[in-house]
């Protein structure tokens, strides 16, 4: 009887906070536009825990740890060269500050649809992403934050 009586009772108060919960809630509530700041993190989300971009575009240290100084400055690519004939990009580009050729609009539109910025399609290993808007307007204006890095050293 008295584990009734309880049962009862939690089913009151679940449906009295569901009640009450619905009733503070505005009709129509719109949902608020991101600011700028929340769109470049969301950005910087993809740029280093989705796309990542670094593993291409940031150069490793002899100890093969990404050099944070040369974070997405454009990097010899990764991996064996590929078979003789075979296109492949050797080098990637710098792409912290916007990659050349590119405004933030269009950086976006590449992102989305492949369109490049300058008319030439990138080179494999160059991923073909194909991101929904607002990832890839969100990348970016992350990108369009960063400093634009100053040009590689070469090897010496
Ligand atoms: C697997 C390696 C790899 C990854 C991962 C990668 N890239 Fe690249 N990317 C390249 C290479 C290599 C090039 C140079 C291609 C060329 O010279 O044709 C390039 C070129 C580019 C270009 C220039 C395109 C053009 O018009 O020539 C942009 C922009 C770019 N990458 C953005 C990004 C972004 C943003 C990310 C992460 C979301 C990313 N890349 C991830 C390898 C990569």
């Amino acid at each position: 009887m008295k584990s009734i009586t309880w049962m009862a009772a939690i089913a009151a108060t679940a449906i009295l906070s569901a009640c009450s919960g619905e009733a503070s809630k505005p009709v129509a509530e719109a949902p608020a536009e991101p600011t700028r700041e929340e769109i470049i993190a969301h950005g910087k989300y993809i740029v280093e825990g989705v796309g990542m971009c670094g593993d291409c575009h940031t150069p490793m240290l002899p100890d093969g740890s990404y050099d944070a100084t040369r974070s997405l400055a454009g990097a010899p690519t990764p991996g064996a060269p590929p078979p003789p004939g075979v296109p492949f990009a050797l080098i990637s580009v710098a792409i912290a500050g916007l990659p050349d050729g590119y405004t933030e609009d269009s950086l976006a539109t590449f992102l989305s649809d492949g369109t490049p910025g300058d008319g030439s399609p990138p080179l494999p290993p160059m991923p073909h992403y194909r991101m929904n808007a607002h990832d890839a307007r969100a990348t970016a204006a992350y990108l369009a934050s960063l400093p634009k890095p100053a040009p590689a050293t070469p090897p010496t």
